[in-house]
């Protein structure tokens, strides 16, 4: 069993999304646990559904954290964290990570403060990570390949995949559907680009 962490140091830098869309598409072939360590809840909509094809715990005391190793039956777990880097979860949550997930929009201030989460607190924890560039613009494709390229060369290791902004992503919530259930237009290129990045963490891990 191994557990992932999708982290950022700044709000809505799809975290959530990253952490759904990859339960979703893996959940196909391994047992897994989404753990929501948000207090807002935000996955309890997904936990309500009948016959998810994965399971959702919601748990913010960091003394059941601790214990997240000992949970049995699972491939994987997956943790969703709050947005923020000084809560007592990650440091936590951390500590028994065997890889962290970094999502992040490709703009400048997005990408400043994530090598600041990067340089302050997943580098010095010594945890395989890397970086998931997120609702890029598909017409700026190359502006995020130059950003994955820079990034790298400041040793900072990147996905290969890149998710891109589609409107899919925001109406399949809307529609209480995970993005491989969801039939609109765009739900195709929206799993095509998480099953690339599933793909690759897999072949991490
Ligand atoms: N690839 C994408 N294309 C379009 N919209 C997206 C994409 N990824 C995420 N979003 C939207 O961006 C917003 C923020 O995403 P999300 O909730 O996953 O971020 P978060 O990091 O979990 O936020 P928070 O810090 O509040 O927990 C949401 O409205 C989500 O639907
Ligand atoms: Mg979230």
């Amino acid at each position: 069993m191994k557990i992932i962490t999708v982290a950022a140091g700044k709000g809505g830098s799809c975290k959530t999304t990253t952490a759904l869309s990859l339960a979703a598409i893996l959940s196909k072939k391994k047992k897994i646990l989404v753990v929501d360590t948000d207090p807002q809840g935000s996955l309890s909509w997904v936990s309500e559904r009948s016959a998810p094809s994965f399971d959702i715990a919601q748990e913010t005391d960091v003394k059941v954290l601790q214990k997240l190793k000992k949970v049995g039956g699972y491939d994987l777990i997956i943790c969703d964290m709050p947005p923020g880097l000084d809560n007592n979860a990650l440091s936590v949550t951390l500590k028994l990570t065997d890889f962290v997930i970094l999502p992040s929009p490709p703009s400048p201030l997005d990408i400043r403060e994530l090598t600041k989460t990067i340089n302050h607190v997943v580098k010095p924890s010594g945890i395989p990570f890397r970086v998931l560039l997120s609702r890029v613009d598909s017409r700026r494709i190359n502006d995020a390949l130059a950003i994955q390229s820079q990034l790298m060369d400041k040793d900072i290791p990147v996905f290969n995949a890149i998710i891109r902004y589609l409107v899919a992503h925001e109406r399949a919530i809307i529609d209480g559907k995970l993005i491989n259930e969801y039939k609109g237009a765009g739900a195709k290129e929206g799993v095509a680009d998480f099953s690339r990045a599933a793909d690759e963490l897999m072949r991490e891990i």
